[in-house]
């Protein structure tokens, strides 16, 4: 059969508020023209993220019904590490609430006031995280990823040259970690080849630096491997995995996204020491090392999405719900990030919107169209969330300015898509007439959540 379903049937059921284009209009404006402070009951179909989003299987939920609430050593901690271990191969596995919790704790004990992290491109809170500690991450895409039409395979890669000469200019010794964040999702949700991770944690190896990957969409990412990379067709995803992590000496993850978790997320290590460290830090801030800030039913359900994340029909189905939108928006003549990516459609709004100068946040008007045209929330990936060196609190253009819409994981139906399409096209055509935003208010980090905007 061609084809492809989805792998499941529906059990629960949430119904959608319906709302009208005017109500949208005085939403968005009462909301700062930012849709992080809207009611998630005034949006329609909400991409704004994949993480925490995903609709859990019966088995989960068995899941939470089993947990084991005991403070120390509760059976689900044994069953979450077990499967973490198994998955991944790292001895070491410390649990904790969410992804950047993990980051902290990371950072906090390896980078120090003017150290550099490299990485192919690290997501927002990712390099917060870094620059709270004092360091700088330093983002080293590869140069396909510049052009975002481009058709190429692992547009998610690490410019391994590129890393040789930071490492030349900076001195090994003030780079604490090299990461790699799979897929990566501020770079359009594209994949990393095995050979780049490779070649990436051979360049660490050979100059004594640790290397990281950020894993939170592994199981995309290892999906893709298998498509796209010669000698990979044959592999079962769980080899694909554990061979993509065999040569890194941790990682973070956030299980809100390719465990199909609702929260939580892990921090893994082979080295025993550091590991230490990073528990005695845990009990400070998420609580002891058997649950992490979790409840016992949370730890249980990442097990089971650990395990259901691997599925080929799932991620068969994950990649072509995705590849269905960006192909037809792109037939229509929609500057979208190609190839499709894993998470979520990219809007390219710099080309979508020509006229709209990046310092005048093309992607966040964009965002607020969508918005009002058809109740759908999406998320601004360009200069609002990137603009601002929070050091020197100068302003420049981002790499690029994207839309993002994150597909949650097996919550919208095909139908749900076609009507994201026909939104997007109604919106394109009436681009001409779409202006820029300027920002009215914002913190210093991680400004895109919070700001309020007007438009220009
Ligand atoms: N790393 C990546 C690549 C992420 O995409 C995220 C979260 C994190 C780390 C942090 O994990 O949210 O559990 O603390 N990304 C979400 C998103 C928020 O919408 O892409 P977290």
């Amino acid at each position: 059969m061609k084809t492809i379903i989805e792998p499941f049937r529906i059990k629960v059921v949430e119904p959608i508020r319906f709302t009208t284009g005017e109500e949208r209009e005085a939403l968005i404006a009462e909301a700062g023209f930012n849709p992080f402070r809207l009611r998630a009951d005034d949006v329609m179909i909400d991409l704004l993220t994949d993480s925490g989003t995903s609709a859990m299987s019966a088995e989960g939920w068995a899941g939470i019904m089993r947990g084991d609430e005991s403070y120390a050593g509760a059976r689900s901690w044994f069953r979450f590490r077990d499967r973490v271990r198994e998955v991944f191969g790292f001895e070491h596995v410390v649990p904790v609430h969410q992804g950047r919790a993990a980051e902290r704790i990371l950072f906090g004990l390896l980078v120090k006031p003017g150290m550099v992290v490299p990485s192919n491109a690290h997501f927002d809170t990712t390099r917060a995280n870094i620059e709270f500690c004092g360091g700088r991450a330093v983002d080293l895409p590869c140069p396909e990823a510049a052009e975002p039409a481009l058709e190429a395979p692992f547009k998610g890669n690490m410019d391994v040259a590129a890393l040789e000469r930071l490492i030349a200019s900076t001195g090994a010794e003030h780079i604490p970690l090299v990461m790699l964040t799979i897929t990566n999702n501020s770079g359009g949700g594209q994949p990393v080849s095995m050979a780049n991770v490779h070649a990436v944690a051979a360049v660490a190896r050979k100059h004594g630096i640790p290397f990281y990957i950020d894993a939170c969409r592994f199981a995309e990412n290892a999906w893709f491997i298998k498509q796209r990379e010669p000698g990979w067709a044959e592999a079962p995803i769980p080899e694909i995995v554990r061979a993509l992590f065999a040569e890194a000496d941790g990682c973070t993850m956030s299980a809100k996204k390719d465990a199909f978790s609702n929260t939580g997320g892990f921090l893994c290590t082979r080295d025993p020491q550091l590991a230490q460290q990073e528990r005695d830090l845990l009990i400070l801030t998420e609580g002891f090392p058997t649950y992490g800030g979790l409840a016992g039913r949370d730890l249980e359900a990442i097990a089971v999405g650990l395990e259901e994340i691997l599925d080929e029909h799932y991620l068969r189905y994950r990649a072509a719900s995705t590849a269905y939108v960006v192909d037809r928006l792109a037939s229509a003549g929609v500057p979208v990030v190609r190839p499709a990516g894993g998470h979520a459609v990219y809007l390219d709004a710099r080309r979508f919107l020509p006229h709209v100068p990046p310092l005048r946040y093309p992607g966040q008007s964009l965002v607020v169209a969508l918005y009002v045209e058809a109740g759908i929330r999406g998320c601004e990936i360009g200069t609002a969330m990137f603009g601002l060196d929070p050091h020197t609190g100068e302003e420049r253009p981002a790499h690029w300015d994207l839309v993002r819409l994150a597909i949650p994981r097996r919550v919208y139906t095909q139908s749900h898509m076609d009507y994201v399409v026909e939104a997007t096209l109604e919106v394109w055509r009436r681009r001409e007439r779409l202006g820029g935003m300027r920002i009215v208010e914002a913190p210093r980090f991680l400004r895109h959540f919070s700001a309020r905007f007007a438009p220009d």
